[in-house]
C-alpha cells in the first residue's frame, strides 16, 4: 500500500462510520482500494439513497454522480466531490437552454397535437436536466435499467425524448423492438432539430455521445474476431449500435464485471469500456485472458486522485470542505425523476 493510502486510511479512521466513500468502477486503482463501495452509476446512487448513519458521502467519480448522490441523500447528510471540476463531456452535450428550446419547438408542432412526450434522461446529465425531466413527468435511467425505464415511459406517453446519449437510447430501443424508422435524432444545432415529421416516430434521441466509448469501432471487433477465433467481445451500451450488434455481451459496468467472472478458464475476452476498469478486470480474473478492445481513458474520471481524496477528507475533518451544492428548486423535481427510476428497480 502507498504511503498516501495509509494516510487516507488514518483519516478514514478519524471519521469512522459517519463517512462513506463511494467509487465508480472507472476510478484509478488506488482509489478503488480505499472506497467503501465500488459500483456502476445505479448501484452508487442507490448506496447514497440508502446510506443510514452516514453524515458525509465522498463521491469518487464525475460530477453528475456526485450531484445525483446530493439529490438522493437526506437533508442532514452532505456529499463531497474531491475534484469538482471533473465533469462529463456527454452531460455537457445537453445544456438546459437547448433542452428547453427543443421541448418548446416539439410540443408546439402541428403534428404533436395528439401526442404525449415523456422525457427520459440518462443519469449522465446535469442536475437541472434531471429536474426538467421530473417536472415533465419523466424519469432518470442508467445503463443498467434503461429498458425498464423506457418501458415505463411508454405507459405514460407515446413519444420519448431521450437525452443525452443517443447510443444508449438506440441500443435500448433495439431491445424493445423499436424500429430504426420509428426513431429520429434531435440535432440541437439544426432548425427544428432536423426533424421533418413526428408521424410514426416513437423515440427522439438527443445528439449526444460519450467520447470514451466512441473510440470502439466495428473494425476493432472484426479484427479481434478474425485474429482470435473463439474470442468474446463485451461492450458498454454507450458504444455505437454497430459495435454492440457484433458483441457477445453488453451491459453496465457492474454487469460487465459480473458477467466476466463465470466465463470458462482461459477464455479470451476483449472488453470495450474505460481502461481503468478493463485493467482491474484483468487483475481480478487471472483465470481468463482479458484484453482491451482498444485503449480508452476517461480523462475526467482520471482527474480524481489520491491527493485530492486526502485533501477532501482533511477538509471534512476541519469542517472547511464545500459540499456539492444542490439548490432546493432543482432538488425537488430531480428527486422525483430519480425516485421514479428507483421505484422501478
Ligand atoms: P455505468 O452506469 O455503467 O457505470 O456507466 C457510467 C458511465 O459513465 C459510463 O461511461
Ligand atoms: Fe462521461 Fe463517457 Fe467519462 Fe462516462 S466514460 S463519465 S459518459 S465521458
Amino acid at each position: 500500500m502507498e504511503k498516501i493510502q495509509e494516510e487516507i486510511l488514518e483519516l478514514k479512521k478519524q471519521l469512522g462510520s459517519e463517512l462513506l466513500i463511494l467509487g465508480h468502477h472507472y476510478q484509478r486503482h488506488g482509489i478503488v482500494e480505499l472506497a467503501d463501495k465500488i459500483g456502476d452509476s445505479f448501484g452508487l446512487a442507490k448506496a447514497a439513497a440508502e446510506a443510514t448513519g452516514v453524515k458525509s458521502i465522498v463521491f469518487c467519480g464525475v460530477r453528475f454522480m456526485a450531484e445525483s448522490a446530493a439529490i438522493l441523500c437526506r437533508d442532514d447528510q452532505k456529499v463531497y466531490h474531491p475534484e469538482p471540476e471533473a465533469g462529463c463531456p456527454m452531460a455537457d452535450m445537453a445544456p438546459m437552454e437547448a433542452v428547453e428550446e427543443a421541448w418548446s419547438i416539439l410540443t408546439s408542432r402541428p403534428d404533436y397535437k395528439a401526442r404525449k412526450m415523456i422525457p427520459v434522461t440518462y443519469m449522465n446529465s446535469h442536475a437541472p436536466l434531471k429536474g426538467f425531466t421530473g417536472k415533465h413527468g419523466g424519469a432518470v435511467c442508467t445503463s443498467s435499467n434503461a429498458k425498464k425505464v423506457m418501458d415505463w415511459a411508454f405507459t405514460q406517453g407515446d413519444l420519448i425524448l431521450f437525452f443525452p446519449d443517443q447510443h444508449l437510447g438506440r441500443n435500448t430501443a433495439k431491445l424493445m423492438g423499436i424500429k430504426e424508422e420509428e426513431m429520429r435524432v434531435w440535432y440541437p444545432s439544426k432548425p427544428d432539430g432536423g426533424i421533418d415529421s413526428l408521424e410514426g416516430v416513437k423515440l427522439l434521441l438527443w445528439n449526444g455521445h460519450c467520447p470514451v466509448h466512441m473510440k470502439f469501432t466495428v473494425r476493432d471487433v472484426e479484427f479481434v474476431k478474425k485474429n482470435f477465433p473463439g474470442c468474446l467481445v463485451a461492450v458498454h451500451p454507450e458504444c455505437p449500435k454497430e459495435v454492440v450488434d457484433l458483441a457477445d455481451a453488453v451491459g453496465s459496468t457492474t454487469h460487465l464485471v459480473d458477467w466476466i467472472k463465470d466465463l470458462p478458464h482461459k477464455t479470451r475476452v476483449f472488453v470495450a469500456t474505460e481502461v481503468n476498469l478493463v485493467r482491474r478486470m484483468q487483475q481480478d480474473n487471472p483465470h481468463l485472458r482479458v484484453e482491451m478492445l482498444s485503449r480508452s481513458l476517461c480523462p475526467t474520471m482520471y482527474m480524481v486522485d489520491l491527493f485530492k481524496l486526502k485533501r477532501s477528507l482533511e477538509k471534512i475533518i476541519d469542517k472547511t470542505e464545500e459540499a456539492v451544492p444542490m439548490p432546493d428548486e432543482i432538488k425537488g423535481d430531480a428527486l422525483k425523476a430519480l425516485e421514479r427510476m428507483l421505484a422501478l428497480a
